[in-house]
């Protein structure tokens, strides 16, 4: 009989594809999928640490594990993959005896050789100390085919690897290391594949994709591999999270605006409004510099949608300057935001010279005030899209009801409405009839 897995995934698009990948790895080596806990031989946690909120779920989780062992009398091989394994090592198994393998983000080709080797070990010695694989593998090419896609319809694709970008709150070039670019070659290949299986949406990931650079063809930068993308027979849609304020160039602009495909949405993260914040962020952009771009990107795209995501309470600054938060916030009208109460991460710059020096409640407050504007305002805007017909991915069956169909329109906004399940997969115009805070209603125009 094979072995069971299951991957528990926390953290980014970045990481959701990597288990992706990971889940193929295994199946290659035999291994195959459940759901239950209780039924898996391995269990990999791939983690995120972004935020010590999000790092803490791995310890909750490892305790949950050793609790239910105890209560078992065994426990299945324990892998704890992704940021957290990298940026801890060894220090996870002081904090927890439930673990088997520690895998970090740029080793995971070798997972499928490292659990089969904690199997064979765990059934001599039980108690043995855990693998330790931190490898920084710089090869950034994957095997095509092997990643398990979990959604039919839309498929991740990565572009670029790592950071070196050294935000001044960020842990992500620590734990991923290095920006490594993947050969345009191997890009639209994985691409033309998961279209070939099916794929509607292809969805680019990199920290920084539109600094995209081919390593293979010095004349392909990221609006060229946009427009290579584009050229694909079959495929409806394209997307990628996330490019960086600045490095929207005109070329990515006018690629924006030509190519058919290419979603009219951009997820453009500013992190504050205020450009002295912005400064010790060391973010390399001022506030001006952004609303600017804004202004440029609408007058292009009359009907681009923005998102962002924004950091309340990073060390100094002070209740004028998140006000000038909210004054961004207000004069670019996202049509939805991602915010967060800073939290110090290791190794961050931030950490060794900024003191965390905003109160929990005063950072409550104005995440609190933030996301209050924000409802209002994307209120406004979906209210506003009532009576327009939108072209919408069906991309699912509602998650409230099961007669409802889900999708997704250009800008990203997820639309439901009734129609038969056999619509799944295609791209309809859709007349938009109700307003949720988070969805909108409409009608299928057949
Ligand atoms: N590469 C992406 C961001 C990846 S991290 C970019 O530059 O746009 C995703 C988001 O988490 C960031 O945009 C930031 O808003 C948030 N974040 C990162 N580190 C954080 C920290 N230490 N505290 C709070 N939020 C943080
Ligand atoms: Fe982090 Fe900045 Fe790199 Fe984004 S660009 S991953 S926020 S260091
Ligand atoms: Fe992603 Fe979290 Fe790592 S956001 S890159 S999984 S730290």
């Amino acid at each position: 009989m094979s072995k069971k897995y299951l991957i528990e995934t926390f953290g980014c698009q970045m990481n959701f594809h990597d288990s992706e990948r990971m889940a193929g790895l295994l199946e290659q080596a035999g291994y195959e999928s459940t759901e239950d806990d209780l039924d898996a031989d391995v269990i990999v946690i791939n983690t995120c640490s972004v935020r010590e909120r999000a790092e803490e779920k791995l310890f909750t989780r490892l305790g949950e594990l050793q609790h239910q062992a105890v209560e078992q009398g065994q426990r299945p091989v324990v892998a704890v993959a992704g940021c957290v394994a990298q940026q801890e090592g060894a220090a996870i198994r002081q904090r927890s005896k439930a673990v088997d393998v520690i895998i970090g983000t740029r080793s995971l080709k070798h997972l499928p050789m490292l659990v089969d080797a904690a199997v064979e070990r765990r059934a001599v010695h039980p108690a043995a100390a855990p693998t330790l694989d931190l490898d920084p593998l710089e090869d950034v090419s994957f095997p095509l085919g092997v990643a398990k896609r979990h959604d039919p319809l839309k498929a991740y694709v990565t572009i670029i690897e790592g950071c070196n970008e050294f935000c001044a709150f960020c842990v992500v070039p620590y734990t991923r290391g290095a920006e490594r670019m993947r050969s345009v070659a191997d890009i639209v290949a994985e691409a033309r594949h998961a279209v070939d299986t099916g794929a509607k949406e292809i969805q680019l990931l990199g920290q920084i994709v539109n600094h995209y650079q081919a390593p293979d063809d010095p004349t392909c930068d990221f609006a060229d591999l946009l427009t290579r993308l584009n050229d694909i027979e079959g495929l409806d849609r394209i997307r990628f999270a996330s490019p960086h304020p600045r490095h929207v160039t005109s070329r990515m602009i006018e690629a924006l605006c030509d190519l058919d495909k290419v979603c009219r949405h951009l997820h453009l993260p500013v992190q504050s409004g205020s450009s002295d914040v912005l400064r010790t962020m060391r973010r390399r952009h001022t506030r001006e510099d952004y609303l600017g771009l804004v202004s440029r990107l609408r007058e292009a795209m009359p009907d681009i949608a923005l998102s962002t995501d924004i950091i309340v309470g990073f060390p100094g600054e002070s209740a004028e300057q998140f006000e000038q938060t909210l004054t961004l916030t207000e004069a670019v009208r996202y049509h939805s935001m991602f915010s967060f109460k800073y939290s110090p991460r290791p190794n961050t710059l931030a950490l060794k010279r900024l003191p965390d020096d905003v109160t929990a409640e005063e950072k409550t407050r104005r995440i609190m005030e933030l996301q209050s504007r924000q409802r209002r305002i994307q209120g406004e805007l979906y209210g506003a899209a009532i009576g327009r017909t939108e072209d919408v991915l069906i991309d699912s069956r509602s998650r409230r009801r099961d007669w409802e169909l889900s999708g997704r329109t250009s800008g990203n906004t997820v639309v439901n409405l009734s129609g038969d399940p056999s619509w799944i997969g295609r791209t309809l115009p859709v007349r938009i009839t109700g307003a949720n805070p988070n969805s909108l209603r409409g009608e299928a125009v057949v």
